[in-house]
Protein backbone atom coordinates (compact mmCIF):
# COMPACT_ATOMS: atom_id res chain seq x y z
CA UNK A 1 0.00 0.00 0.00
CA UNK A 2 1.36 3.37 -0.89
CA UNK A 3 1.19 6.62 1.24
CA UNK A 4 -0.53 9.04 -1.14
CA UNK A 5 -1.68 11.84 -1.24
CA UNK A 6 -4.94 11.27 -0.20
CA UNK A 7 -3.78 10.26 3.66
CA UNK A 8 -2.77 13.86 4.12
CA UNK A 9 -6.39 15.06 3.13
CA UNK A 10 -8.66 15.96 6.12
CA UNK A 11 -11.88 16.17 4.50
CA UNK A 12 -12.80 12.44 5.33
CA UNK A 13 -16.03 13.09 6.46
CA UNK A 14 -18.82 14.23 3.91
CA UNK A 15 -20.94 16.25 6.70
CA UNK A 16 -20.30 19.43 7.86
CA UNK A 17 -19.80 19.78 12.03
CA UNK A 18 -23.46 19.59 13.56
CA UNK A 19 -25.33 19.17 16.85
CA UNK A 20 -25.14 15.90 15.84
CA UNK A 21 -21.41 15.85 15.41
CA UNK A 22 -21.32 15.71 19.68
CA UNK A 23 -23.26 12.58 19.75
CA UNK A 24 -21.69 9.28 20.28
CA UNK A 25 -21.07 7.68 17.22
CA UNK A 26 -23.32 4.85 17.92
CA UNK A 27 -26.23 4.39 20.51
CA UNK A 28 -27.94 1.18 20.62
CA UNK A 29 -30.72 0.44 22.87
CA UNK A 30 -32.85 -2.87 23.62
CA UNK A 31 -31.61 -4.38 20.39
CA UNK A 32 -33.15 -7.80 19.52
CA UNK A 33 -32.99 -9.87 16.94
CA UNK A 34 -34.66 -13.34 16.14
CA UNK A 35 -34.06 -14.19 12.67
CA UNK A 36 -37.11 -16.00 10.74
CA UNK A 37 -36.73 -19.10 11.59
CA UNK A 38 -37.50 -18.09 15.18
CA UNK A 39 -33.73 -17.95 16.51
CA UNK A 40 -32.85 -15.50 18.62
CA UNK A 41 -29.27 -14.00 17.88
CA UNK A 42 -28.99 -10.73 20.01
CA UNK A 43 -31.98 -10.28 22.88
CA UNK A 44 -32.03 -6.61 24.65
CA UNK A 45 -28.48 -5.41 23.93
CA UNK A 46 -27.48 -1.53 24.52
CA UNK A 47 -24.00 -0.40 23.58
CA UNK A 48 -22.84 2.98 23.17
CA UNK A 49 -18.96 4.01 20.95
CA UNK A 50 -17.85 7.16 21.82
CA UNK A 51 -17.09 10.20 18.51
CA UNK A 52 -13.66 9.31 17.44
CA UNK A 53 -12.78 6.45 19.47
CA UNK A 54 -11.22 3.17 18.11
CA UNK A 55 -13.37 0.67 19.51
CA UNK A 56 -13.17 -3.22 19.17
CA UNK A 57 -16.22 -5.74 19.42
CA UNK A 58 -14.74 -9.32 20.15
CA UNK A 59 -16.81 -12.57 21.12
CA UNK A 60 -17.01 -15.87 20.22
CA UNK A 61 -18.09 -17.74 16.81
CA UNK A 62 -21.95 -17.06 16.39
CA UNK A 63 -21.83 -14.16 19.41
CA UNK A 64 -23.63 -12.27 17.38
CA UNK A 65 -21.58 -9.50 16.13
CA UNK A 66 -22.12 -9.53 12.39
CA UNK A 67 -26.02 -8.85 13.74
CA UNK A 68 -25.33 -6.23 15.38
CA UNK A 69 -23.44 -4.75 12.80
CA UNK A 70 -25.98 -6.02 9.75
CA UNK A 71 -28.28 -4.04 11.70
CA UNK A 72 -26.54 -0.99 12.26
CA UNK A 73 -26.20 -0.60 8.38
CA UNK A 74 -29.47 -1.34 7.40
CA UNK A 75 -28.33 -5.34 6.08
CA UNK A 76 -30.22 -7.23 9.13
CA UNK A 77 -33.98 -5.73 10.65
CA UNK A 78 -34.02 -5.39 14.14
CA UNK A 79 -37.16 -7.30 15.73
CA UNK A 80 -36.99 -4.74 18.10
CA UNK A 81 -34.57 -1.83 19.78
CA UNK A 82 -32.87 1.81 18.35
CA UNK A 83 -29.55 2.52 16.63
CA UNK A 84 -28.72 5.76 16.38
CA UNK A 85 -25.60 6.90 14.26
CA UNK A 86 -23.88 10.03 15.19
CA UNK A 87 -27.91 10.89 16.54
CA UNK A 88 -29.35 10.06 13.74
CA UNK A 89 -31.71 6.86 13.13
CA UNK A 90 -30.23 4.11 11.74
CA UNK A 91 -32.16 3.59 8.76
CA UNK A 92 -32.29 7.87 7.63
CA UNK A 93 -30.27 8.62 4.71
CA UNK A 94 -28.25 10.60 6.84
CA UNK A 95 -27.40 7.62 9.40
CA UNK A 96 -26.42 5.34 5.98
CA UNK A 97 -24.01 7.99 4.53
CA UNK A 98 -22.01 8.28 7.68
CA UNK A 99 -21.16 4.39 7.85
CA UNK A 100 -18.85 2.57 5.87
CA UNK A 101 -18.93 -1.61 6.49
CA UNK A 102 -15.80 -3.55 5.19
CA UNK A 103 -18.24 -6.95 5.66
CA UNK A 104 -16.75 -10.30 6.61
CA UNK A 105 -17.92 -12.13 3.93
CA UNK A 106 -16.33 -10.88 0.86
CA UNK A 107 -19.70 -10.02 -1.23
CA UNK A 108 -18.15 -8.39 -4.27
CA UNK A 109 -19.95 -8.48 -7.74
CA UNK A 110 -17.78 -10.52 -10.28
CA UNK A 111 -19.06 -9.03 -13.41
CA UNK A 112 -17.90 -5.44 -11.91
CA UNK A 113 -14.15 -4.90 -12.44
CA UNK A 114 -11.91 -3.22 -9.93
CA UNK A 115 -12.99 0.12 -10.43
CA UNK A 116 -16.28 -0.50 -11.54
CA UNK A 117 -16.86 -2.10 -7.99
CA UNK A 118 -15.60 1.47 -6.60
CA UNK A 119 -17.62 3.82 -8.86
CA UNK A 120 -20.64 2.32 -8.52
CA UNK A 121 -20.39 1.91 -5.22
CA UNK A 122 -20.01 5.86 -4.89
CA UNK A 123 -23.30 6.07 -6.78
CA UNK A 124 -25.52 4.89 -3.74
CA UNK A 125 -24.10 7.63 -1.72
CA UNK A 126 -25.12 10.29 -4.57
CA UNK A 127 -21.37 11.01 -5.65
CA UNK A 128 -21.03 12.37 -9.36
CA UNK A 129 -19.33 10.09 -11.56
CA UNK A 130 -16.49 12.20 -11.81
CA UNK A 131 -16.02 12.69 -8.50
CA UNK A 132 -16.38 8.64 -7.76
CA UNK A 133 -13.87 8.16 -10.42
CA UNK A 134 -11.45 10.75 -8.98
CA UNK A 135 -11.62 8.93 -5.68
CA UNK A 136 -11.83 5.33 -7.14
CA UNK A 137 -7.78 6.35 -8.59
CA UNK A 138 -6.76 7.53 -4.86
CA UNK A 139 -7.98 4.25 -3.37
CA UNK A 140 -7.08 2.01 -5.93
CA UNK A 141 -3.46 3.72 -5.32
CA UNK A 142 -3.50 3.80 -1.59
CA UNK A 143 -4.37 0.55 -1.92
CA UNK A 144 -1.87 -0.66 -4.39
CA UNK A 145 -4.83 -1.96 -6.64
CA UNK A 146 -3.98 0.23 -9.71
CA UNK A 147 -2.59 -2.37 -11.85
CA UNK A 148 -5.87 -4.47 -11.10
CA UNK A 149 -8.25 -1.52 -11.88
CA UNK A 150 -9.59 -3.43 -14.91
CA UNK A 151 -9.67 -6.63 -13.28
CA UNK A 152 -12.67 -8.69 -12.14
CA UNK A 153 -12.78 -9.63 -8.50
CA UNK A 154 -12.94 -13.73 -9.33
CA UNK A 155 -9.00 -13.05 -11.33
CA UNK A 156 -7.91 -11.01 -7.98
CA UNK A 157 -5.97 -13.05 -4.93
CA UNK A 158 -8.05 -13.27 -1.36
CA UNK A 159 -5.75 -10.62 -0.05
CA UNK A 160 -6.38 -7.99 -2.99
CA UNK A 161 -10.15 -8.99 -2.79
CA UNK A 162 -9.80 -7.89 1.04
CA UNK A 163 -8.42 -4.56 0.32
CA UNK A 164 -10.77 -4.17 -2.34
CA UNK A 165 -13.52 -4.16 0.15
CA UNK A 166 -12.11 -1.79 2.24
CA UNK A 167 -11.16 0.55 -0.47
CA UNK A 168 -15.03 0.14 -1.22
CA UNK A 169 -16.14 0.99 2.47
CA UNK A 170 -14.19 4.38 2.18
CA UNK A 171 -15.21 5.56 -1.34
CA UNK A 172 -17.93 7.86 0.20
CA UNK A 173 -15.67 9.33 3.86
CA UNK A 174 -17.61 7.66 6.02
CA UNK A 175 -17.19 9.21 9.38
CA UNK A 176 -18.09 4.98 11.24
CA UNK A 177 -15.68 2.78 9.89
CA UNK A 178 -16.99 -0.78 10.49
CA UNK A 179 -14.48 -3.94 9.83
CA UNK A 180 -16.08 -6.76 10.43
CA UNK A 181 -12.49 -9.13 10.63
CA UNK A 182 -11.03 -7.38 8.22
CA UNK A 183 -7.86 -9.16 8.12
CA UNK A 184 -9.21 -12.92 8.19
CA UNK A 185 -6.89 -14.62 5.29
CA UNK A 186 -4.24 -11.58 5.13
CA UNK A 187 -0.94 -11.72 5.18
CA UNK A 188 1.19 -10.50 7.34
CA UNK A 189 2.35 -7.80 5.29
CA UNK A 190 -0.67 -6.46 4.25
CA UNK A 191 -2.32 -6.87 7.89
CA UNK A 192 0.43 -4.38 9.39
CA UNK A 193 -0.29 -2.14 6.23
CA UNK A 194 -4.17 -2.34 6.62
CA UNK A 195 -3.72 -1.55 10.32
CA UNK A 196 -1.43 1.37 10.06
CA UNK A 197 -3.35 2.87 7.68
CA UNK A 198 -6.56 2.29 9.64
CA UNK A 199 -4.62 3.76 12.61
CA UNK A 200 -4.23 6.91 9.79
CA UNK A 201 -8.02 7.65 9.56
CA UNK A 202 -8.69 7.31 13.33
CA UNK A 203 -6.21 9.82 13.59
CA UNK A 204 -8.01 12.02 11.27
CA UNK A 205 -10.99 11.58 13.17
CA UNK A 206 -12.56 8.62 11.82
CA UNK A 207 -14.99 6.44 14.39
CA UNK A 208 -13.82 2.74 14.04
CA UNK A 209 -15.29 -0.22 14.69
CA UNK A 210 -13.76 -3.72 14.38
CA UNK A 211 -14.40 -6.94 15.38
CA UNK A 212 -11.59 -9.66 14.99
CA UNK A 213 -10.30 -12.35 16.31
CA UNK A 214 -6.67 -11.67 16.78
CA UNK A 215 -7.13 -10.70 20.26
CA UNK A 216 -3.62 -9.31 19.96
CA UNK A 217 -4.77 -6.81 16.73
CA UNK A 218 -7.41 -5.51 19.40
CA UNK A 219 -4.72 -5.15 22.41
CA UNK A 220 -2.71 -3.09 20.13
CA UNK A 221 -5.34 -1.25 18.17
CA UNK A 222 -8.65 -1.06 20.53
CA UNK A 223 -8.90 2.06 23.07
CA UNK A 224 -12.54 0.48 23.78
CA UNK A 225 -13.64 -2.65 23.92
CA UNK A 226 -16.90 -5.09 24.29
CA UNK A 227 -17.16 -8.50 25.02
CA UNK A 228 -20.01 -10.08 23.47
CA UNK A 229 -21.53 -13.54 23.83
CA UNK A 230 -24.93 -15.17 23.65
CA UNK A 231 -25.94 -11.85 21.93
CA UNK A 232 -24.79 -9.79 25.62
CA UNK A 233 -22.43 -7.27 26.10
CA UNK A 234 -20.91 -9.23 29.14
CA UNK A 235 -17.65 -6.22 29.59
CA UNK A 236 -17.03 -3.10 28.13
CA UNK A 237 -14.43 -0.81 29.54
CA UNK A 238 -11.51 1.21 27.77
CA UNK A 239 -8.75 -1.40 27.59
CA UNK A 240 -6.91 -0.46 30.43
CA UNK A 241 -10.32 -0.42 32.32
CA UNK A 242 -10.96 -4.05 31.31
CA UNK A 243 -7.57 -5.43 32.39
CA UNK A 244 -7.43 -3.65 35.55
CA UNK A 245 -11.24 -5.34 36.77
CA UNK A 246 -10.23 -8.64 35.52
CA UNK A 247 -6.43 -8.44 36.91
CA UNK A 248 -5.28 -9.66 33.58
CA UNK A 249 -1.93 -8.94 31.71
CA UNK A 250 -3.89 -8.24 28.31
CA UNK A 251 -6.60 -8.36 26.68
CA UNK A 252 -6.49 -12.02 25.51
CA UNK A 253 -6.43 -12.99 29.60
CA UNK A 254 -9.42 -10.82 29.95
CA UNK A 255 -11.21 -12.38 27.12
CA UNK A 256 -10.64 -15.90 28.66
CA UNK A 257 -11.69 -14.57 31.64
CA UNK A 258 -15.06 -12.54 30.77
CA UNK A 259 -16.08 -15.73 28.63
CA UNK A 260 -15.36 -18.25 31.48
CA UNK A 261 -17.44 -15.73 34.21
CA UNK A 262 -20.38 -15.54 31.39
CA UNK A 263 -20.34 -19.30 30.83
CA UNK A 264 -20.42 -19.92 34.27
CA UNK A 265 -23.26 -17.85 34.63
CA UNK A 266 -25.27 -19.85 32.07
CA UNK A 267 -24.47 -17.62 28.85
CA UNK A 268 -23.86 -19.74 25.88
CA UNK A 269 -21.69 -18.72 23.44
CA UNK A 270 -24.07 -18.11 20.59
CA UNK A 271 -28.32 -17.40 20.85
CA UNK A 272 -29.44 -15.42 23.95
CA UNK A 273 -31.49 -18.23 24.77
CA UNK A 274 -29.38 -21.20 23.28
CA UNK A 275 -28.60 -23.96 25.07
CA UNK A 276 -26.95 -25.87 22.20
CA UNK A 277 -23.52 -24.13 23.25
CA UNK A 278 -23.76 -25.62 27.08
CA UNK A 279 -22.46 -28.91 26.99
CA UNK A 280 -18.98 -27.10 25.57
CA UNK A 281 -16.62 -26.07 28.18
CA UNK A 282 -15.39 -22.26 28.68
CA UNK A 283 -11.98 -23.58 27.65
CA UNK A 284 -13.10 -24.91 24.50
CA UNK A 285 -15.11 -22.09 23.73
CA UNK A 286 -12.25 -19.80 24.52
CA UNK A 287 -9.90 -22.20 22.07
CA UNK A 288 -12.05 -21.79 19.16
N1 LIG B 1 -30.10 -15.48 8.55
C1 LIG B 1 -29.98 -16.13 9.69
N2 LIG B 1 -30.96 -17.00 10.07
C2 LIG B 1 -30.87 -17.67 11.25
N3 LIG B 1 -29.84 -17.56 12.12
C3 LIG B 1 -28.86 -16.71 11.78
C4 LIG B 1 -28.86 -15.95 10.57
N4 LIG B 1 -27.75 -15.21 10.52
C5 LIG B 1 -27.07 -15.48 11.65
N5 LIG B 1 -27.73 -16.38 12.41
C6 LIG B 1 -27.30 -16.93 13.69
O1 LIG B 1 -27.14 -15.87 14.61
C7 LIG B 1 -26.05 -16.16 15.48
C8 LIG B 1 -25.08 -14.97 15.44
O2 LIG B 1 -24.45 -14.94 14.17
P1 LIG B 1 -23.44 -13.77 13.79
O3 LIG B 1 -23.08 -13.94 12.37
O4 LIG B 1 -24.02 -12.49 14.24
O5 LIG B 1 -22.20 -14.14 14.74
P2 LIG B 1 -20.75 -13.49 14.84
O6 LIG B 1 -20.58 -13.04 16.26
O7 LIG B 1 -20.55 -12.51 13.76
O8 LIG B 1 -19.84 -14.78 14.63
P3 LIG B 1 -18.43 -14.97 13.82
O9 LIG B 1 -17.35 -14.63 14.79
O10 LIG B 1 -18.44 -16.44 13.52
O11 LIG B 1 -18.47 -14.13 12.59
C9 LIG B 1 -25.41 -17.47 15.00
O12 LIG B 1 -25.92 -18.52 15.82
C10 LIG B 1 -25.95 -17.60 13.58
O13 LIG B 1 -26.08 -18.95 13.18
MG1 LIG C 1 -19.35 -12.38 12.16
Amino acid sequence: MRRSSIDQRTDHHPLPESPATLAPALRVSGFTKTYADGFTAVRDLALEVPAGSFFGLLGPNGAGKTTLIGAITNLVRPTAGRIEVFGHEHETRHARRLVGLAEQEINLDRFLDVEEVLVYHAGYFGISRRNAKARAKELMDVFDLSAKAHVRPPALSGGMRRRLLFARALMHRPRLLILDEPTAGVDVELRSELWEYTRRLHREGTTILLTTHYLEEAEALCEDLALIRGGRIVARDSAAGLRARYGARDIAEVYAKAMSAAAADGIAATGADAQAAAAMTPAEEVAR
